[in-house]
């Protein structure tokens, strides 16, 4: 798999060993509060018009209703908008793959991005469709510290 990242990360001007480690909001309600249902997913992996969206439906999200106090929403939203993904903070590999392909759009889900694909493509149906796994969103169930917005290789650990 080395052989497929390998030139990404060279691309990123980045150490291969490194990996992908993305900034997470500040405020401690981020992990508390949206990484109680799933993984608290990386700001960075999507737009800030995206967050904006997603910030906005919390009534209405994905089936669940997931709302906050208005003043806990509106301190996430801004500080996931501010990581995002068509920001200066955003990392140039992820932005330059989803960037462009999402120029007209507002995805809400990361799972779906050109750069997920790109990175998973060898991760065969028989893996994501593991009781342990059972979503692609599941993202710290093979990224056991996504949470933190710790993403490295060597840190990747596939449930059986
Ligand atoms: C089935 C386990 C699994 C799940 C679930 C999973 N990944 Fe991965 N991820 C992998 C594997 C395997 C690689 C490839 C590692 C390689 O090629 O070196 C990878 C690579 C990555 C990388 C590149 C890491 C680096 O430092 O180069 C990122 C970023 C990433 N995944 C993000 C995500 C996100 C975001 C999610 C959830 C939306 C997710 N992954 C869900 C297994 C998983
Ligand atoms: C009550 C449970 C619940 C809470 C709380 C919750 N979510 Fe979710 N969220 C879900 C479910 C269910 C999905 C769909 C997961 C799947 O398809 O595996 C989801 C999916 C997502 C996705 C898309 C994942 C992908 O790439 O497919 C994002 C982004 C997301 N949530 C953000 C948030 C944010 C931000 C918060 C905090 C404001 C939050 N969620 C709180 C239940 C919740």
């Amino acid at each position: 798999m080395r052989t497929i990242l390998l030139p990404l990360l060279l691309l990123a001007g980045v150490e291969a060993d490194a990996g992908v480690v993305l900034p997470m909001p500040a405020s401690p309600l981020y992990r508390s509060e949206c990484g109680s249902c799933h993984t608290a997913y990386a700001p960075g992996f999507l737009p800030a018009r995206s967050w904006k969206k997603l910030m906005a439906e919390l009534d209405h999200h994905f089936g669940e209703e997931a709302s906050l106090k208005d003043a806990e929403r509106d301190l996430l939203s801004s500080q996931l908008q501010a990581l995002a993904l068509d920001t200066p903070n955003a990392n140039p590999v992820i932005a330059a793959r989803n960037g462009g392909a999402w120029a007209a759009t507002t995805p809400l889900r990361l799972s779906t991005s050109p750069f997920f694909h790109y990175l998973h493509d060898e991760v065969p149906d028989s893996i994501w469709r593991r009781p342990k796994i059972a979503s692609k969103a599941n993202c710290g169930a093979c990224h056991r510290q996504a949470d933190t917005g710790r993403y490295p290789e060597a840190e990747i650990n596939i449930p059986q």
